[in-house]
């Protein structure tokens, strides 16, 4: 199954443009999570007391934790997410939230460093940003450790257009460079 964690508010989304042209190429349909239309629970004490005790007890076949088992299962991820303030919406930080659950996503070791436990070989991460000045660091930096160090994720890869607000960008084409670097590299010809 692939997982598509769309974190796209705008109704004409390019981040979600550029995040379908990259679902079209990988085989398998996909099963969407649109994290504008969820209301996340309010992590105070008592959810995490209750959440502690589910994850000691090993009911992690409660509610709490559909997104960390639909996370854990997939066999592809492709994340969408706008470039928000040098990183993404603050929907996909809750998102992540609930998927970092020990036991369904992740264990840790006896020496105490973490072992990933999802199946996902692959994560892409498609971003659009409206300026140039974008570092990685806080936005895909944040994600790909936490796939790759932290769920044992094989690989995580950008796809990025960015500069589509700068006075005299010419939008349309920034993203049309992006797709067609999107259908070399994932398109019917490519190794994928
Ligand atoms: C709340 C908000 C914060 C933004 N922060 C940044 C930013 O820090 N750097 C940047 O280059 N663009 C920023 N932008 C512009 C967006 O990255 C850009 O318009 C992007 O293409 C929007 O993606 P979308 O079309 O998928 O909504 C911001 C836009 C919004 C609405």
């Amino acid at each position: 199954m692939i997982l598509f964690v769309n974190a796209c508010v705008r109704e004409q989304s390019r981040t979600r443009r550029l995040a379908d042209n990259l679902l079209s190429f990988l085989d398998g349909s996909a099963e969407e999570v649109r994290l504008a239309e969820i209301t996340f629970p309010k992590v105070d004490e008592a959810f995490l007391n209750r959440r502690e005790e589910l994850i000691w007890q090993g009911r992690f076949d409660d509610p709490m934790f559909r997104y960390a088992r639909q996370f854990a299962e997939a066999s592809r991820i492709v994340i969408a997410a706008p470039y928000w303030d040098l990183s993404f919406p603050a929907s996909l930080k809750q998102y992540l939230e609930q998927v970092s659950v020990p036991g369904i996503t992740f264990a840790y070791t006896e020496d105490g460093t973490p072992k990933g436990l999802c199946h996902a070989d692959r994560l892409y991460y498609v971003t659009t940003a409206g300026g140039l000045y974008v570092p990685d660091t806080f936005g895909f930096g944040y994600v790909k450790a936490l796939a790759e160090d932290l769920f044992g994720i094989g690989r995580a890869e950008l796809i990025r257009a960015a500069g589509l607000d700068l006075d005299g960008a010419d939008p349309e084409e920034l993203l049309w460079e992006s797709i067609r670097e999107i259908y070399g590299k994932y398109g019917p010809q490519s190794e994928k």
